[in-house]
């Protein structure tokens, strides 16, 4: 595997595999790699001949009061699972690289509305600092094709709408979630629990699974009022845990819009705090006759 900070260095080996008619795929992530990250990379060797995958801790997606600084960092322990699984490139950006100009002067990439609902609307920096990393990382890489994570599902959901709206000829691909036993959704974020926590924390999609269930009586939305009633009592199921939820919303998969009468492609997505972490899941759920 090949470790490069520089975006020659970077560009160099991308312009080589492609002399040899090689496609690029592409993961981005901030590191403490755990085996959801490695599916990424799995799916991107799938679909492409070459990967890169990047690792940077995005500062402009950490909000004033969010702990960047402890955010955490395996670098040696990343390089290994990288190497082992058979990535081509490992890009390590420094700071300045990724943000030449100071953070304040720096162009941002907004995508409005979708970004502006749920984690938007709790973290209103986070999805500026996510689209504008982003879309450097795609100009430097220049893959054909990237993959996300469908834990951050309004995140892969911003970055498709970014794709499209600024032409970037990139297939965006979306992989499921990997879960633990108990169903909690893999995260770097699941190191600030503690054990009690960790078991307490599968009751996040254990909720999602309960409201599927009740959602599934009926063949479509019958009203807003009978979609706010399951989300209350979805809300007051995590109390009984100890989480503070944020939202849980029954939405629309097309556009992640709140659910209307009629709609049956849906997606639950929600967020809750649990002691020191902030965790979010999602469930997609069809409406059958
Ligand atoms: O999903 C993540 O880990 C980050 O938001 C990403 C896409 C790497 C951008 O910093």
């Amino acid at each position: 595997m090949n470790k490069v900070q520089r975006v020659s260095s970077l560009r160099a080996a991308v312009q080589a595999a492609r002399k040899d008619r090689k496609t690029v795929g592409f993961v981005p992530t901030m590191g403490n790699l755990h085996h959801g990250h490695l599916e990424l990379v799995r799916a991107a060797q799938q679909r492409a001949d070459f990967v890169v995958v990047s690792i940077y801790v995005n500062p402009t997606q950490f909000g004033a009061n969010e702990d960047l600084a402890n955010y955490p960092s395996t670098p040696d322990e990343d390089a290994r699972l990288l190497a082992e699984l058979g990535v081509d490139v490992l890009f390590l950006p420094e700071q300045t690289t990724m943000y030449p100009t100071e953070l304040e002067k720096q162009t941002v990439v907004y995508v409005p509305n979708i970004g502006d609902l749920y984690c938007g609307k709790d973290r209103p920096e986070h999805f500026y600092g996510v689209t504008t990393v982003v879309s450097r990382l795609f100009n430097m890489v220049q893959p054909d094709v990237a993959v996300f994570g469908k834990k951050d599902y309004q995140q892969l959901a911003i970055i498709r709408c970014m794709t499209k709206d600024l032409a970037y000829p990139i297939q965006i691909v979306g992989v499921d979630t990997v879960r633990n036993e108990q169903g909690l959704a893999l995260s770097s974020r699941n190191g600030y629990l503690t054990d009690e926590q960790v078991e307490a924390a599968a009751t996040l999609q254990g909720t999602l699974q309960w409201l599927k269930k009740e959602l599934s009586e009926f063949a479509s939305v019958k009203s807003k009022k009978s979609l706010n009633v399951l989300e209350s009592e979805a809300k007051l199921r995590l109390k009984a845990v100890g989480f503070k939820p944020q939202y849980i919303t029954i939405a629309r998969q097309s556009d992640l819009m709140p659910a209307k009468k009629g709609d049956r492609s849906l997606v639950v997505v929600a967020a809750a705090q649990l002691g020191k972490a902030r965790l979010i899941d999602n469930l997609e759920i069809e409406l059958t006759d």
